[in-house]
């Protein structure tokens, strides 16, 4: 008997639940095929749940996640309820509460996916952005004064600790080995405005560098990062920033990496528990149609087995994904696919042959 591992599942909102079942089904596969196994647990968290019970986040419930061995997540935002409910007292309260304190978004271009960067193919987009997870302006630092009055102040502050920048640059160090490509982490910040924040996240990421003389180090604002992401992708290896920038340039790097249909991420605690869950929305208009890309989910359980140190089982998703995007898939768009949701996992889990 392998080991089996004990799996919290939230499927949450909108086509959450269709490509988290195609991620078991494709997880179950694998684990067959390697002599694992998993014991899933389901969790009817978000919106659904939130207008039926006003539950959120029971305490149990954290509770009883700080005992698995990952979390694996759909997605979380509903259209009846008011942004930023869900969004911070379940996703966000969940990065914290679990200190999860990175967030991994690998950005690749998979051969046979179309990318909107011109002259630019595989070859040239294959980067990871290591996401710090557990401050920044994400900390919800700050508030309101004389709300709906002329003299309204708003304030939201970005919390940036000594820890938390050197255990996420630490982390982004130690990736980048692991990953042995170009061995180059480049910091993206804006030493020149934010001169407080990133002048700690400066002193930190040359301190930390000095650990690891294989590594090429480099520096690019945010915004010169958005520009050389579109226009010479092919420079970066692993780029480690702040929460918010780190929020916002993923976003381009999914659209470049072919769409969030197949962006995938993780929110990891190295040393606790990890949360994986495809980095795109909820999607409500195509919720239940059976239309949505599930790949982005698939390949968030690749990250899920990456974490708990199942390496062949990941390599096997991993390969069956990319011949799925190969050999098979028309488009990697919503009902463009020339596939059901079901029918891409049951391509990807065929394809990961067992015995
Ligand atoms: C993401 C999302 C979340 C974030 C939202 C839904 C709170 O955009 O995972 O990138 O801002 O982190
Ligand atoms: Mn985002």
């Amino acid at each position: 008997m392998g080991k089996s591992y004990n799996i919290a599942v939230i499927p949450g909102d909108g086509t959450g639940p269709e490509v988290v079942d195609e991620g078991l089904k494709v997880l179950e596969r694998a684990a067959l095929k390697h002599g694992f196994s998993f014991q899933f647990k389901h969790y009817p968290l978000g919106g659904e749940h939130y207008m039926k019970t006003g539950e959120i986040l029971p305490e149990n419930v954290i509770d009883e996640l700080r005992t698995q061995d990952g979390i694996f997540l759909g997605a979380i935002g509903h259209p009846d309820v008011k942004p930023g409910i869900l969004e911070k007292g379940l996703l966000l309260q969940l990065r914290f509460e679990l200190d999860q304190y990175i967030n991994l978004r690998p950005v690749k271009l998979y051969e046979g996916v179309g990318t909107p960067l011109k002259d630019k193919g595989p070859a040239d987009i294959d980067f990871v952005v290591i996401r710090e997870n557990s401050e920044g302006l994400y900390a919800g630092a700050g508030g309101i004064l004389k709300r709906g009055t002329p003299d309204e102040v708003a304030v939201q502050e970005s919390i940036n600790t000594r820890k938390g920048v050197e255990r996420c640059i630490r982390f982004a160090f130690e990736y980048c080995r692991k990953r042995n490509q170009k061995k180059k982490v480049t910091l993206c910040g804006k030493t020149n405005v934010l001169t407080y924040a990133f002048d700690l996240w400066e002193r930190a990421f040359y301190e930390v560098a000095k650990e690891y003389p294989d590594i090429e180090t480099d520096y690019a604002h945010v915004d010169a990062t958005c520009m050389w992401m579109v226009k010479n992708p092919e420079w970066f290896d692993v780029i480690v920033t702040d929460n918010m920038f780190g929020d916002i340039i993923t976003d381009l790097g999914a659209m470049i990496q072919g769409g969030m249909g197949i962006a995938a991420g993780g929110n990891l605690n190295p040393e606790g528990v990890s949360m994986f869950e495809p980095i795109g929305g909820s999607a409500p208009r195509y919720a239940g149609k059976q239309i949505i890309n599930p790949l982005a989910a698939i390949s968030s359980a690749q990250l899920l087995l990456e974490a708990l140190g199942e390496e062949k089982a990941a390599a096997d998703v991993e390969e069956a994904v990319k011949k799925v995007l190969k050999d098979d898939l028309k488009d990697v768009a919503a009902g463009k696919m020339g596939y059901t949701t079901a029918e891409v996992g049951s391509l990807v889990a065929d394809y990961i042959k067992t015995g």
